[in-house]
């Protein structure tokens, strides 16, 4: 097979995940081999390898990396190569201990397995440096390096805080740079209330181990501290990297739904994001409040599309105006790329399916049509040894071809055409508002990620593209902007809503909008804060719905039952499009909107997939009605259409095969007469 390198650049290229330390040397020639006959570009290497590359203090061992580096350069693989951070060796950790991080039950994490190491440890801030210059001199200038990724999965098992040691000690500085003066904190926290002022910085701990709940002001700061303490943990590694190994892209492998830290923060200073995309593990993990227990059946072999799509779309948002893929000119303005794709069964969930046939390859054109520029497999070859031997790879232990690896050598005879994402509606994604509905969720049924996929979901239900933004972005040119959960409200961010609706645009929040301030109090003024303006109405009554417990609202479109949660509003400009019936919020708004900005306070899947195909259609913004399991992707001016129902499903005239894929001409959601398009 010819490698896709030969025809045009411009295109999907693809790679793997390999580990040259997990098997003996004279495989190696043979992988790089392989993978290049499998028609991959990329290998990812060493991002655990740190004790085979420094075995002893001060000691380091770069023959075999030497070796294996050469093996793919003959090759012609490009190598993308890790600063081993994710797992400091046992001589380091008994050296030093201090840099075991401490769980929220106050337990220090011991050596054993990975990521036991606090951001915030200086020790451990040092010897950080000290590997990665180590490795980017050594290996910073090679022909074959095109590129380096940061650790692996900041935060990934819950290391994105630690809750004693250097985190401890490092917090009151923090917090005495935020604020200044110990009055300025315990008017910012609220602290008055159960007498918890602070009369000298020490006093202050991480929000663990309290009697019942912590302040949520002081859980919002630690989130924040905590998250600063990633960003430059892996600042001080970029600003080597840029140093050391001129002219090759930085980036970072993110995870599913992480919420340990502020992506948009962390991801600053990186060429582009990349993440691990896991769709089976995921529906396992966080389809909770998102996908029912049925759907979770029926998509148990595939995973769920917009469960796996929301991440993609997370990703391509995190930073523009990037995506090299090493060579000048290729990429897109906001590409991304899958570092480590599923290939195979994972490990780690409670239930570990056998993925269907066919689901390699739709979730490799899915990451695609979202903007991926590379998809690249984890892992090459299953594992033999340790932790992951129950985990697939595109080869099996005994080095014969599994499942995925012939979906893979089909995929290369595409060429998926780069190019963008053509999306006319943004919604708005906020990690600061996410700690606090996590602090505070107020119904077990409605956490914050919960909320704002659902909002996603009946969008691309809809058929409709999404960029998904941080709050504060540019919102120019996006004809409707949906903020589902954006509890948190400043003065400024106010300011740009108002500016984009003014110019144009449709606004859509969902319930808690604006209901607190930058230190996570009420706005004392009500809610929604400084929103209140722009959106016409004033907060009312909160109502949290046990499960089971409905409220009907009903609307021109008919009755809805909403769950888990219900508001309503006191009208100051705004017109009530839905209204409760019955109950305690009877008769009141439940669905309000002023000019081109609407509130929905009611969750309810059906209501909110209604009111969004009003606005979209207003503004102009083409919808279809799809079945469930069937979504269209747009890019680079080619629609992706996908099954990912484990039965055909007849949709538009054309019969889709169960988990498959066909990609068509023109951006079309339900074009007359859809040709399939010529790839490459
Ligand atoms: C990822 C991780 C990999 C591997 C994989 C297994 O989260 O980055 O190292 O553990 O999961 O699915």
């Amino acid at each position: 097979m010819t490698p896709p390198d030969a025809a045009s650049p411009h295109h999907l290229l693809l790679g793997s995940c390999d580990y040259p330390e997990h098997v003996p040397r004279d495989c190696w020639e043979t992988y790089a081999r392989r993978q290049r006959e499998l028609g991959l570009t990329f290998v990812r290497l060493a991002e655990f390898a740190w004790s085979r590359l420094e075995p002893r203090p001060g000691e380091f061992d770069w023959a075999w990396l030497d070796e294996a580096v050469e093996a793919y350069h003959r090759e012609g693989l490009r190598v993308v190569l890790c600063t081993p951070t994710a797992t400091p060796p046992a001589w380091l950790i008994r050296t030093h201990p201090e840099i075991l991080p401490v769980d929220e039950e106050g337990r220090v994490r011991e050596f054993g397995s990975r990521r036991h190491y606090d951001f915030a440890s200086p020790v451990y801030r040092e010897h950080s440096r000290r590997i990665t210059r180590a490795m980017a001199e050594r290996y910073g200038q090679h022909p074959a390096v095109v590129g380096w990724q940061t650790d692996n999965e900041f935060a990934c098992h819950g290391t994105g805080r630690s809750y004693g040691g250097a985190s401890a000690a490092a917090f009151p500085g923090w917090l005495r740079e935020r604020y200044g003066t110990l009055d300025a904190l315990n008017e910012a926290w609220g602290n008055v209330f159960w007498s918890m002022e602070y009369g000298d910085w020490g006093q202050i701990k991480p929000p663990n181990l309290t009697v019942t709940e912590a302040n949520p002001a002081h859980i919002l700061d630690f989130s924040r501290f905590a998250s600063d303490q990633i960003a430059s943990f892996q600042r001080e590694q970029v600003d080597l990297l840029r140093e050391l190994s001129p002219g090759r892209f930085v980036t970072h492998n993110f995870m599913i739904f992480e919420s340990g830290f502020d992506h948009y923060e962390v991801a600053r200073g990186l060429d582009f994001a990349t993440w691990d995309n896991y769709p089976t593990g995921m529906l396992e993990f966080f389809a909770q409040g998102i996908v029912g227990e049925e759907d979770r059946n029926h998509f148990a072999r595939t995973g769920h599309p917009d469960l796996v799509g929301w991440n993609h779309d997370v990703y391509r948002g995190l930073l523009r105006g990037a995506g090299r893929l090493g060579r000048e000119g290729e990429g897109t303005p906001n590409g991304f790329w899958v570092m480590e794709q599923q290939c195979g069964q994972v490990n780690w969930a409670p239930f570990n399916p056998l993925p269907a046939d066919g689901a390699v390859a739709l979730w490799t054109a899915q990451a695609w049509a979202h903007g991926a520029d590379v998809v690249s497999y984890f892992r090459w070859r299953a594992a033999t040894m340790a932790q992951e031997v129950l985990h697939s790879g595109l080869l099996r232990h005994d080095e014969t071809p599994d499942r995925g690896y012939a979906e893979v050598a089909a995929l290369n005879q595409a060429r998926f055409p780069l190019g963008e994402v053509p999306a006319r509606v943004a919604l708005l994604h906020d990690y600061e508002s996410l700690w606090l509905l996590g602090a505070q969720p107020h119904s077990a049924s409605l956490s914050y990620w919960a909320q704002t996929v659902t909002y996603y979901r009946a969008l691309r239900s809809l058929g409709v593209d999404v960029d998904i933004l941080h709050p504060d972005a540019d919102l120019g040119g996006y004809a409707v902007v949906v903020a589902p959960a954006i509890t948190l409200a400043t003065e400024e961010r106010a300011v740009r809503w108002a500016t984009a609706v003014e110019g144009g645009a449709r606004l859509v929040c969902g319930p808690r909008t604006g209901f607190r301030t930058p230190s996570g109090q009420a706005w004392a003024q009500g809610q929604p804060g400084p929103l209140a303006e722009l959106l016409g109405v004033r907060l009312l009554q909160f109502d949290s719905l046990r499960s089971g417990l409905t409220q009907k609202v009903a609307g021109p479109e008919g009755d809805f039952q909403a769950h888990a949660w219900a508001e309503s509003y006191r009208l100051a400009g705004a017109e009530a499009t839905h209204t409760y019936v019955g109950g305690p919020q009877g008769g009141l708004p439940a669905v309000t909107r002023q000019g081109r900005a609407t509130v929905i306070g009611a969750h309810s899947d059906a209501l909110i997939r209604a009111v969004l195909r009003d606005v979209l259609a207003e503004a102009g913004v083409e919808t279809v009605d799809l079945p469930d399991g069937v979504r269209l992707s747009r890019r680079a001016g080619v629609t992706l259409v996908q099954n990912w129902n484990p039965e055909a499903v007849t949709w538009e005239g054309r019969t889709l095969a169960p988990v498959s894929f066909e990609v068509v001409e023109e951006s079309t959601p339900a074009g007359d007469d859809p040709r399939p398009a010529r790839l490459g």
